[in-house]
């Protein structure tokens, strides 16, 4: 683990040491005239690793080379035994560059999101995605169990960290029940993390697969419900999640939080690049005419979830077309049959999710507040009746379907599409996954 040319522990330590931090975030950090703060780069290709002193001036923020080696700092005309020093110098003694004269006046530290490697340990592998492995983790100070997302080593370049960070700088804004608590993230060194609350439950997928048949009809009622409540939140902070699906929805202690903010956008209409591989099975028809995803292209995805909720056993949706069947039925106005055990009120609204006209969709909130009444509606009518008709057991279906429920997925050979489980990609590709 870790870049082949170590980062000294020395600077690593150093509390305005940001590490592989990007310019756009840094740039944020150094607001008044002296703030500075020192980077780095590494180019993992070259295994080239540079250091920077990165400081607002004037003008604006300049970034100056620091050239490291084992005994030695060293910047423009100054130099010292290790960054620390060779920064203690420069503040007492300012160097003037090209015309400009450097003062250093506010080191700035880390924010409280800025993690570091020392402050995690993880070892156990939960999860893969498009661009990384999950893993189940601790944070050293307060033992709290948590979930690490690495971005692999062959997507570390500029693009792969540029596509994590996204992922964290959305993810720091959000605070609900049904979302992933965001801990933090790690750039001090090679792997780069994601630090989130760990879901002890897994995905929804996996437990659709796992547990199969012995979900009742409450608890898939119920599990729409919270994911509706954390979708609500996400569209009512301004933010388009883009790739929700059953697979990136996770449950910890029964409460089913939204995940994987890797798609995510901060605004409300953003326009996607349809040549490249997308989640077609849960893509609104209209966006192959548009290009764009908005709050209700989030809601037609949502739809196609109510329905992975209660199709059993769990199988991807559309599972015997190929990718560009499903593109043509659905322009052509096909939906998914609800499945044997929904409720009507909830094929209902998977429908009205699903309409063809994008403005009759139903609002996040709208949603809520429907599944949110179906749910009471199911668990009253569970107590008032008869308590071994609705015993899990009860709403179960043959158990003989359990083997089916627990095969892999089906394999995805269309190139339009991509899913993780299916393709583990060597190298980050672009935002659309699926
Ligand atoms: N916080 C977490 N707790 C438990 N498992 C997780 C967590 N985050 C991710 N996973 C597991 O890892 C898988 C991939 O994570 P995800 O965030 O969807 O990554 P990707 O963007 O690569 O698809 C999930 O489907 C889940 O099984
Ligand atoms: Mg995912």
């Amino acid at each position: 683990m870790g870049s082949k040319e170590k980062i000294p522990e020395e600077d690593a330590c150093l509390p305005y040491f940001h590490g592989a931090l990007m310019n756009i975030d840094a740039d944020q950090l150094l607001v008044n005239d002296g703030d500075f703060m020192v980077t780095m780069k590494l180019q993992i290709d070259i295994n080239k690793l540079q250091f920077f002193l990165a400081v607002r001036l004037k003008k604006g923020v300049r970034r100056y080379e620091i050239k490291r080696s084992a005994t030695q700092a060293k910047m423009a005309t100054r130099s010292a035994a290790n960054i620390e020093k060779l920064i203690n110098l420069l503040k007492t003694d300012p160097v003037e560059i090209k015309g400009e004269k450097v003062v250093l006046k506010r080191a700035i530290a880390k924010g409280k999101f800025q993690l570091m490697h020392k402050d995690v340990i993880f070892k156990k592998k939960i999860g893969a995605g498009a661009y990384g492995t999950v893993y189940r983790g601790r944070l050293v100070k307060t033992n709290e169990v948590i979930a690490v997302k690495k971005l692999d080593p062959e997507s570390a370049d500029e693009d792969g960290l540029a596509e994590m960070m996204k992922e964290a700088r959305v993810m720091q804004l959000y605070d609900h029940p049904n979302i992933v608590k965001f801990h933090g993230f790690i750039l001090d060194d090679l792997p780069y993390l994601l630090v989130l609350e760990f879901c002890n439950g897994g995905s929804v997928e996996d437990r659709l697969r796992e547990k199969g048949p012995k979900i009742t009809t409450i608890t898939r009622s119920n599990y729409t419900y919270m994911a509706a409540c954390g979708m609500d939140y996400l569209h009512k902070k301004g933010c388009i999640h883009r790739d929700i699906a059953a697979r990136n929805c996770l449950i910890h202690k029964g409460i089913v939080k939204m995940a994987d903010f890797g798609m995510c956008r901060a605004q409300s209409v953003y326009k996607m690049d349809l040549t490249k591989p997308c989640n077609v099975r849960w893509l609104a028809p209209e966006v192959w005419d548009t290009g764009e995803t908005r709050f209700n292209t989030d809601v037609f995805a949502f739809g196609i979830m109510i329905w992975e909720f209660f199709q059993v056993p769990y199988e991807t949706p559309y599972s015997e077309m190929k990718a560009g069947q499903v593109k043509r039925k659905t322009r052509a106005g096909y939906r998914l049959p609800a499945p044997d055990n929904m409720p009507s009120e909830i094929d209902e609204i998977m429908k009205e999710c699903c309409n063809a006209a994008a403005d009759k969709r139903p609002t996040a909130e709208k949603l809520k507040e429907m599944l949110e009444a179906v749910t009471k509606k199911k668990k009253s009518q569970s107590t008032s009746v008869s308590s071994s008709a609705l015993t899990p057991a009860a709403e179960s279906t043959n158990t003989s379907k359990v083997s089916a429920i627990s095969s892999p997925p089906k394999k995805q050979e269309e190139s339009v599409e991509k899913n993780s489980k299916n393709t583990k990609k060597k190298k980050y590709a672009g935002p659309q996954k699926r």
